[in-house]
């Protein structure tokens, strides 16, 4: 019997699962010890990858003092984007070719991982930016063997990218967000301190907080891993298998931490206990996503941060419109359990649970439902927009929305059903409003 009847083995079905994260050191004070680290990775050179907002904080000065206090030398690159695009991917590459380092640290949010990560890949590996890119817009030539030891050092949580080999740009001709996704550019160690999320503004902490409770239901609801026809070798299983009984746990544990701490850790800045929860969350479900996969809230998130018109929220940079990552993800994920619900009914009470939800004498058809009106309520308790309609979306936009959302087959395939263009269309005209 398997562990779980969501595992039931079919015939020619996937048999095995595999469970790979980032070796990573947690805790208040950690990147203190990052000179340390480097070093016992054989780093002499570093290059340290940041950001120009990143760069003024004394994270980053603790980081590159640490570098130096152990010997060796290194090199401030802080010209990363928020929200990277192929240009600034080739840009971050450039700098390691040319300073001819044999390390790279990482000092800030998901884009300066993810430029961290591509330009390792592309300094070690040189080649044109698409040879590694996703399909169907790159090749998806698989990496050609391990790069330089990075460390990667979030200084915000959520994305998860130090525990994930995936990293995530725009390609600004296409107006397309795509990825490049391979196990070599999981860094070689994250380092999570959370003394790092002191200075997040509320708002920041609500939309990173539900990107991680939406990686980690995601991953809980995604489709089994038996569900995948066996690969023909080894080489040939993919990174995102579906949910597996160690993603399970993980995940389970962070929707946890998250529904029973996003509201203290908002109000009260100050008490650092509050947001080490949720670093911790976002680190646990990071594990869980990086091994399982996410599905339609994520698919659809990458159409409603793009074709946002006029949403400029209170804590993120002002001089352009932006829905935040963990917004562009919540704002569908109601809509999304409702219809997904019946399809892994006992998962989505199990997260409920996990929020608090009394789900005894629940009906499997309400499952989704019960789900769905946890989320609303935690939305609604942290100041989260009113669906798509709050980050200035019509009915009018419902049919550019669907077709940005149906290129992203890496995601919908995760779902468990199938998810078909009506669903999309559908999905969004059921996102537009929640209370
Ligand atoms: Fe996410």
């Amino acid at each position: 019997m398997a562990l779980d009847p969501y595992f039931n083995r079919q015939e020619g079905g996937e048999y095995a699962y595999t469970i790979e994260a980032t070796k990573l050191k947690f805790g208040i004070g950690a990147i203190a010890e990052i000179g340390h680290d480097a070093k016992a990775l054989g780093m002499t050179r570093v290059a340290l990858y940041t950001d120009a907002r990143v760069s003024k904080l004394e994270h980053v000065d603790k980081a590159a003092t640490a570098i130096r206090d152990a010997g060796l030398t290194v090199e401030i690159y802080d010209a990363v984007e928020v929200e990277p695009t192929d240009r600034s991917f080739l840009a971050g590459a450039e700098f390691a070719h040319a300073g001819g380092f044999d390390g790279f640290v990482s000092v800030g949010g998901g884009s300066v991982m993810d430029t961290a990560k591509a330009s390792n890949l592309y300094a070690t590996y040189p080649a044109d930016l698409l040879t590694y890119v996703n399909k169907p817009v790159g090749k998806a030539q698989p990496v050609p063997g391990p790069l330089k030891p990075h460390i990667a050092c979030p200084t915000t949580f959520g994305t998860a990218s130090e525990c994930t080999g995936m990293a995530i740009f725009d390609i600004l001709d296409m107006k397309m967000k795509t990825g490049i996704a391979h196990r070599e550019l999981r860094p070689s160690l994250g380092i999570l301190d959370p003394s790092a999320l002191a200075t997040l503004p509320a708002l920041v902490v609500a939309a990173n907080a539900f990107d991680v409770f939406s990686h980690a239901i995601e991953s809980l609801t995604a489709k089994p891993f038996t569900e995948r026809a066996a690969p023909d070798t080894p080489a040939l299983r993919p990174i995102y298998q579906g949910a597996n009984p160690y993603s399970d746990i993980a995940c389970t544990e962070a929707i946890r931490l998250i529904g029973s701490n996003i509201e203290r850790a908002m109000k009260i800045p100050e008490d650092i206990s509050a947001r080490e929860p949720l670093m911790f969350a976002g680190m646990l479900a990071g594990i869980g996503f990086g091994n399982s996969g996410c599905h339609v809230p994520h698919a659809m998130s990458y159409a409603v941060a793009g074709l946002v018109r006029d949403y400029n929220p209170k804590g993120w940079p002002s001089d352009h419109a932006l829905v935040p990552h963990g917004i562009s993800v919540i704002v569908n994920a109601p809509a999304v359990f409702r219809l997904i619900g019946p399809a892994a009914a006992a998962r989505h009470l199990l997260a409920a649970k996990a929020m608090g939800a009394d789900i005894r004498n629940i009906p499997e058809a309400r499952a989704g439902e019960v789900l769905a009106d946890q989320v609303i309520r935690l939305m609604r308790a942290t100041g989260i927009p009113n669906g798509l309609s709050g980050l200035g979306y019509k009915e009018a936009d419902i049919d550019a929305l669907t077709n940005r959302t149906l290129p992203q087959t890496r995601l919908l395939d995760i779902a468990p059903r199938r998810i078909s263009k009506n669903d999309i269309s559908d999905l969004f005209r059921n996102s537009m409003y929640y209370w």
